[in-house]
């Protein structure tokens, strides 16, 4: 018998796609298992776009929360005057990058940081001055420069005296400039006895 073009198994007007395998052992996918893989596309177009969301979520975070090394804080209590002798104390050095000199007549606080490329000097007792290990610039108790390569004198950081008689460190607020540097918002004046 002629076989007619409806009953034909590749019959166009399916318009479905069959599987060569099909159709070499006369087998034709079912409708549920044409509704499955259907289901199986559309779970993994869903996965795909949920993981694009993810990986856009994720860059986003980036960009609004950097990494960011965090430096300790910029104000910081620092004892009371009486808990320093006359000189430069290194004691705050270490968490702070701050020195503390005393004077008979005032109290002030050195940043440590060289005013030429930005390295740590040291304070060395015996000579009485600061020294830069990276290229020699030698400062004086006051932050003036006595050698090397430095363009400005150190900076000081902003000193306060608190109500209950701690002094307060602002690391934020900086002064290097002789004649300003002096002012009372950057030293703590002692009253003459
Ligand atoms: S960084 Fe201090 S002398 Fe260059």
């Amino acid at each position: 018998m002629e076989q007619t073009k409806e009953n034909s198994p590749i019959n166009s007007s399916a318009n479905t796609a069959i599987p060569a395998n099909s159709v070499k052992n006369n087998v034709l996918p079912s409708s549920s298992q044409q509704g499955i893989k259907r289901r199986d596309f559309l779970w993994t177009a869903w996965a795909s776009f949920a993981t694009f969301l993810a990986a856009s979520a994720g860059a986003m975070g980036k960009f609004l929360f950097p990494n960011v090394l965090y430096e300790s804080p910029q104000i910081f209590k620092a004892g009371k005057p009486e808990d320093y002798s006359l000189g430069v104390s290194t004691k705050w050095m270490k968490d702070q990058r701050v020195w503390i000199v005393k004077t008979p007549s005032q109290l002030y606080a050195l940043w440590g940081r060289c005013t030429h490329l930005g390295c740590t000097p040291n304070w060395f007792d015996a000579e009485k001055r600061f020294k830069c290990p990276c290229h020699g610039s030698n400062f004086t108790s006051e932050g003036d420069v006595i050698a090397g390569p430095a363009p400005k004198p150190l900076n000081r950081c902003a000193i306060a005296l608190l109500p209950t008689g701690e002094i307060l460190i602002d690391k934020s607020i900086l002064e290097t400039r002789p004649g300003f540097r002096e002012k009372d918002q950057f030293r703590i004046a002692f009253k003459e006895a």
